[in-house]
């Protein structure tokens, strides 16, 4: 590999375009040491949107399969944003070409998949994370902080949350989100996201009970046209079944010996995409609403008090991610979701390149576990007996 480092993102979708955008901006943050980036392709089989993505974010050319960019001599490095089905193909093949890959989440549909996807890539020795986003919002690293400096004692319980509304309309269109085995729905798509928050937060679960898991909508239009991300496009007359679920919930007990309770909707009324969160400890509470990311709220200095309760806290130079992180690098100049989408990409170029400055993403044997807990959920939702209230 020569000094500079070649970058293609296979999937010019919704998240694809978020990695474009973080691949060209990369460099423009944090220290000066990394090696040129050359964004060198987008690959879709939608010929019109890796056109149109590779020149918005300036992309040398655009292909049409992904099987060129694991043929393509110029491109070290490739973020995989497609969906979650065609992951493991793509991830096995780019890694035996030697390629660098950073992974959309859920890894995969099943543990087994990500489980030979991780035996792929340590085979293969390449850099292999997964796109836990999150992590990189300043609010929740600076959670993660307060939590770790032990200043509110031991973690005892969280309630999670990550709502959104994308297939609230029945009319919505079919896409690939829609379609699969229960588990495979908002659980793999929204609870991988907040499952990964509350292990990044509070350490590993251990054990989950209590899953409910409900389709509501359980059919949707066929598309007339490409459905990016949660779009609507037209559609037609014709419907087909929706395998999967539309809510999700479920209790966690985590090694430490937390506990908590976590819900996920793509039907919530309202929420076009609401994140978030409170952490109760033996001395304080945290909270953490991904509408305000550069921002938490935290309650403590000691119980009862006339003017007890949470106060906002601004995340600024001092917290993760801002100094350096941002054209303007000032305290409460504001941070949105796409700016994580930057670091993430800056965290594996430095890992690439030997730098460490950023920490590491999650990698697959993380992207594995978190599988894993879904697996524990769809069994918990299948397997638990219902307890009838009794008159
Ligand atoms: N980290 C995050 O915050 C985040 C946000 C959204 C989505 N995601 C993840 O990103 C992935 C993609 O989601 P999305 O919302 O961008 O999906 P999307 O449907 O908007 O885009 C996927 C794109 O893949 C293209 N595609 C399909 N088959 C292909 C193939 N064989 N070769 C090349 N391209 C192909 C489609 O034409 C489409 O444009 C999923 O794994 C999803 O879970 C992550």
């Amino acid at each position: 590999m020569s000094n500079d480092i070649g970058v293609a993102v296979i999937g010019a979708g919704m998240a694809g375009r978020a990695h474009a955008h973080g691949y060209r901006s990369a460099g423009t943050v944090f220290s000066a040491g990394l090696p040129p980036v050359r964004l060198v392709s987008v690959a879709d089989i939608n010929e019109d949107l890796a056109r149109d993505t590779a020149r918005r974010y300036g992309f040398e050319r655009h292909d049409t399969s992904w099987e060129a960019i694991v043929k393509a001599d110029d491109i070290d490095v490739v973020s995989v944003v497609v969906a979650n089905h065609l992951h493991r193909e793509i991830v096995t093949e780019l890694a035996a070409a030697g390629k660098h890959v950073l992974c959309e989440k859920p890894l995969a549909p099943t543990a087994a998949d990500a489980r030979a996807m991780t035996d792929a890539v340590e085979a293969a020795g390449i850099v292999a994370r997964v796109g836990f986003t999150f992590r990189r919002a300043p609010g929740i690293s600076a959670v993660r902080e307060q939590l770790r400096s032990g200043e509110l004692g031991r973690p005892l319980y969280i309630s999670g949350q990550y709502w959104t509304d994308y297939g609230a309309d029945p009319q919505a269109p079919m896409s690939w989100r829609y379609r699969g085995e229960p588990g495979s729905g908002a659980l793999a798509d929204l609870g991988s996201h907040l499952t990964d928050v509350a292990e990044f937060l509070l350490g590993p679960v251990e054990s989950v009970h209590g899953a409910a898991l409900t389709t509501v909508v359980t059919d949707r239009p066929l598309p007339l046209g490409h459905v990016v991300g949660h779009a609507h496009v037209e559609v037609g007359d014709e419907r087909e079944a929706v395998g999967n679920d539309d809510w999700a919930s479920f209790s966690a007990r985590f090694a430490d010996g937390a506990t908590g309770d976590l819900s996920v909707s793509r039907i919530a009324y309202g929420h076009p995409n609401t994140l978030k969160f409170e952490v109760f400890c033996e001395r304080g509470a945290l909270a953490f609403d991904v509408s305000r990311p550069g921002e938490f709220d935290i309650a403590s200095g000691g119980l009862p008090g006339a003017s007890n309760g949470f106060r906002r806290v601004i995340v600024g130079v001092e917290h993760p991610y801002i100094a350096g992180g941002m054209a303007m690098d000032a305290t409460g100049v504001g941070f949105g979701h796409n700016d994580s989408f930057v670091y993430q990409a800056r965290a594996f170029l430095d890992e690439i390149a030997g730098l460490d400055e950023l920490p590491r993403n999650a990698s697959f044997a993380e992207g594995l576990h978190n599988l894993l807990v879904q697996e524990a959920v769809v069994s918990s939702a299948t397997h638990s007996t219902r307890t009838p209230v009794r008159a």
